[in-house]
C-alpha cells in the first residue's frame, strides 16, 4: 500500500505567510467534500485536500482554491491505512502550521440486498468507511486546534432503513456511534464535533442539486437514480462538544433544511 507523504503543489501559492485557519477534506477531490472544499476556501482557509484514486480531481480542487486566493495543497492517502493518514496530517502541518477544521468527506457506497452481498465487498466497504474514519478521527482528535471543528458524515439512510443499503448503512451508523463518543471525549477542549446525514445529493461538478422540501421518498430516490433533477436533503444528526457554534454543517441540526447556492451544496 503506497504512502504519500509529500503534498502535490499543483499551482502557486499565492501567499507565503502563514494563513489563520487550515481545513484537511478527506474525499475533498469530488462530490460533497469537494464542494466543502469550495467553501472553506472561499472563506479563507488554507486547504489539505486528501484524496485518493483521482489525482487530476484533486489538482483541479487545489487549483479552484488557489484561483479564488486561498492556499491548498493535495495529499493523497488511503484513509483507512494510518500510516498514510498520518503523512496527510503531518503534511498539514509542515505546510500551514496547525489543523483547525477536519471534514471528512471520504466514503464508499455499496448497494446490494443482504442476503446477496459478496462479504469481501462487505470487508472493503467497512474497512473504508469504519475504520477509515476511526483513523482519521484519531489524528484529528489529537492535532485539531482550540476552536476548531471535526465533522463526519453519515447517511439518512440510517434512519430511513431503504432495501439494498444494509451493508452501507450499517457503516453509517458506526460512524454516528463513533462521532457522538468523540465529541464526549473532547469535551472541554473547544473543539466542536458534528456527524451529518445528508440524504442523495448531486455535487459533481455540472451537477445543480436542488432543495427538497420534506423527507426524501422511494420516489424521490427513484427519479433522482433515474436521471431525474438531483435532490439535496437532510437528516441533520449531530453534537457540540463544547458549546462554540459549528458553521460548517451541511444541512441544520433537526430535520430537513439544506441550502444550496450556485448549484452548488451550501454548507450552513
Ligand atoms: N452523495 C450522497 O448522496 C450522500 C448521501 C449521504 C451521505 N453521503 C456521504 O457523504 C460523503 C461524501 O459522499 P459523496 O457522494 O460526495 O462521495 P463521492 O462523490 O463518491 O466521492 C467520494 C470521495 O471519497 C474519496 N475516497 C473514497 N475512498 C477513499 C479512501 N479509501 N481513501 C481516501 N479517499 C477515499 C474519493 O477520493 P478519490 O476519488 O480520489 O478516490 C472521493 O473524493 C461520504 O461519506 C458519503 O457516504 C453521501
Amino acid at each position: 500500500m503506497s504512502v504519500h507523504a509529500s503534498p502535490d503543489h499543483t499551482a502557486a501559492q499565492p501567499r507565503l505567510s502563514k494563513p489563520s485557519r487550515i481545513a484537511i477534506v478527506t474525499g475533498g477531490s469530488r462530490g460533497i467534500g469537494r464542494q466543502a472544499v469550495r467553501r472553506l476556501a472561499a472563506d479563507g482557509y488554507a486547504l489539505v485536500v486528501g484524496y485518493s484514486g483521482s489525482p487530476d480531481q484533486a489538482s483541479a480542487a487545489v487549483n479552484g482554491a488557489i484561483t479564488g486566493g486561498s492556499r491548498a495543497i493535495a495529499v493523497q492517502a488511503d484513509i483507512a491505512n494510518e500510516h498514510a493518514v498520518e503523512a496527510l496530517f503531518d503534511a498539514a502541518e509542515a505546510e500551514f502550521g496547525g489543523i483547525d477544521v477536519v471534514v471528512h468527506a471520504a466514503g464508499r457506497t455499496e448497494l446490494a440486498p443482504i442476503a446477496e452481498l459478496d462479504l469481501s465487498v462487505l470487508d472493503d466497504l467497512h474497512r473504508t468507511n469504519i475504520r477509515g474514519t476511526f483513523v482519521v478521527a484519531q489524528q484529528a482528535a489529537r492535532r485539531v486546534r482550540r476552536g476548531g471543528s471535526i465533522l463526519t458524515f453519515s447517511t439518512s439512510v440510517v434512519g430511513l432503513a431503504f432495501p439494498a443499503y444494509g451493508a452501507y448503512a450499517a457503516s453509517k451508523g458506526a460512524v454516528e456511534a463513533l462521532t457522538l463518543i468523540l465529541a464526549r471525549e473532547l469535551r472541554g477542549r473547544d473543539v466542536t464535533v458534528n456527524a451529518v446525514a445528508p440524504g442523495p445529493t448531486a455535487a459533481a461538478a455540472g451537477q445543480h442539486p436542488s432543495l427538497m422540501g420534506g423527507p426524501v421518498t422511494i420516489e424521490d430516490i427513484d427519479h433522482w437514480q433515474t436521471g431525474g433533477c438531483p435532490v439535496v436533503s437532510t437528516r441533520a444528526f449531530g453534537t457540540v462538544a463544547a458549546g462554540t457554534s459549528f458553521p460548517y454543517l451541511v444541512g441544520s441540526v433537526g430535520d430537513g433544511l439544506v441550502d444550496t447556492a450556485e448549484g452548488s451544496v451550501q454548507l450552513l
